[in-house]
């Protein structure tokens, strides 16, 4: 139990659970450092970010006052219905099953926040929450807000393993809790932090393992995050998971113009089952009434223009450039017995190292890293903490997207270096 100190015994439940999340001082190093090369920054590229076409469509959008004030103006809680049209429509193109009810497609500021509303609205304090092991971090934060008590399941390079889903589920119904089980959070295009992706098996699979254990009474809905959808640079086109649940009941899809547009837009979107979209944006309104209607007209005209696909088309040449630079040199400077997965889109390569070094803030090789000037987001971080389950701690994430291509080789000769100084 932590020691509340000053007034801190004031504060609500939730705010005391409420941590600031474990890996903020590490982003902060380069702050306080500028020698210090970060290969953990999960921010996008900089050089590509649409300043120019933003420019050009806030002006196109100004030569209309009429228009530019409506965009000025507070805006409905679910956003703009033009908006939500074109995303309905552009849904169905995607392979999701039609007609979609725009009435449940909800603008959001980042998918961040629906996934926060979405757990607000679905899970109580001691409620379960399932996630891949290893998930987004940031992710486990809001869960820990919540009260949630959150349960990793062991995923291979396909995605979550069907077993270890079953297994996992089995045991929860022996020891009785299956009832607080609310949520599958699955993040199936190009993950954060392991850059791979679920196979369509694997997604037939999940969803008939959590229909399977799901009853009316005791409903298991699936948040399906696909934030890094748009950024595929090679390999088959997958279905949403999404599309096996044509009633629209079970999952949640997160989608964002984050990452394959301008994340300072903050805007993403959610496609939900009806049943939630009122409980939704009941929450939503008690935070802002609704996202802003500016950045929303913006991405409208992107959208209809056909601007936001050429811009996103570039940005997959660019990251896969930047992904091959970083593959070439794992392989030709790390030591051989350290792996990788080569992702086929999204922002991330996952390293893991022998199994006797630990990556961890306070290891050697952490401290080998830092003392080269070079980061990385320690694997630890991106599993579920539970009590009395060992996980593993000889894994890391590098992200290839902020970064500039000659300061992120640099970094990785650093790295490899940190790595044989770790291994002797
Ligand atoms: C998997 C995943 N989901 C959601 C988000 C939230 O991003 P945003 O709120 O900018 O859409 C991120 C951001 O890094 C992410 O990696």
């Amino acid at each position: 139990m932590a020691v509340l100190t000053g007034r801190e015994h004031r504060l609500s439940a939730r705010a005391r659970r409420t941590k600031e999340p474990q890996i903020s001082w590490l982003l902060k190093k380069p702050l306080e450092n500028p020698n210090i090369i970060s290969l953990a920054a999960g921010l996008v590229d900089q050089q590509t970010l649409p300043a120019r076409l933003i420019q050009q469509l806030v002006a196109e959008l100004f030569e209309n006052e009429d228009a530019a004030k409506r965009a000025l103006q507070y805006g409905t809680t679910e956003g703009e219905a033009n908006l939500r049209r074109l995303l309905a429509s552009r849904l169905e193109q995607a392979g999701l099953q039609g007609p979609i009810d725009p009435e449940n497609v909800v603008l959001t500021n980042g998918s961040q926040q629906l996934l926060f509303l979405a757990t607000d609205v679905l899970v109580d304090p001691g409620d379960i929450v399932l996630v891949e092991d290893p998930t987004y971090f940031v992710y486990m934060g809001v869960l820990d807000a919540v009260g949630a008590r959150t349960i990793g399941v062991p995923t291979d390079d396909e995605g979550i393993i069907p077993e270890a889903l079953e297994e996992t589920l089995r045991q929860l119904a022996a020891d009785g809790d299956l009832p607080r089980v609310k949520l599958l959070y699955v993040m199936t295009y190009f993950q954060n932090p392991k850059g791979s992706s679920h196979s369509w098996r694997r997604r037939e699979q999940i969803y008939e393992i959590i229909e399977r254990y799901s009853s009316d009474e005791n409903y298991i809905y699936i948040i399906e995050d696909a934030a890094y959808y748009e950024l595929k640079f090679e390999g088959e086109d997958v279905p949403f998971l999404k599309t096996l649940d044509p009633q629209n009941e079970r999952v949640l899809l997160a989608m964002t113009f984050s990452k394959a547009f301008a994340p300072g837009l903050r805007l993403g979107y959610g496609y939900l089952p009806s049943e939630l979209t009122p409980h939704v944006l009941n929450q939503k309104g008690n935070h802002d009434f609704g996202s802003g209607n500016l950045a929303q007209n913006l991405v409208y005209h992107a959208l209809k223009t056909g601007a936001f696909d050429s811009h996103s088309a570039m940005l997959r040449t660019r990251y896969q450039r930047k992904r091959d630079i970083m593959l070439d040199v794992l392989r030709s400077k790390f030591p051989p017995e350290v792996k990788y997965l080569e992702p086929k889109g999204g922002l991330y390569v996952w390293v893991t190292m022998p199994e006797n070094v630990s990556t961890s803030p306070g290891g050697r090789f952490f401290e080998e890293a830092l003392a080269r000037e070079v980061l990385y987001v320690p694997g630890c971080y991106c599993y579920a903490q539970e009590e009395g389950r060992q996980k593993p701690d000889n894994q890391l994430r590098l992200c290839y997207a902020y970064i500039e291509e000659q300061p992120m080789i640099e970094g990785l000769h650093r790295l490899a270096d940190a790595c044989v100084a770790a291994l002797r």
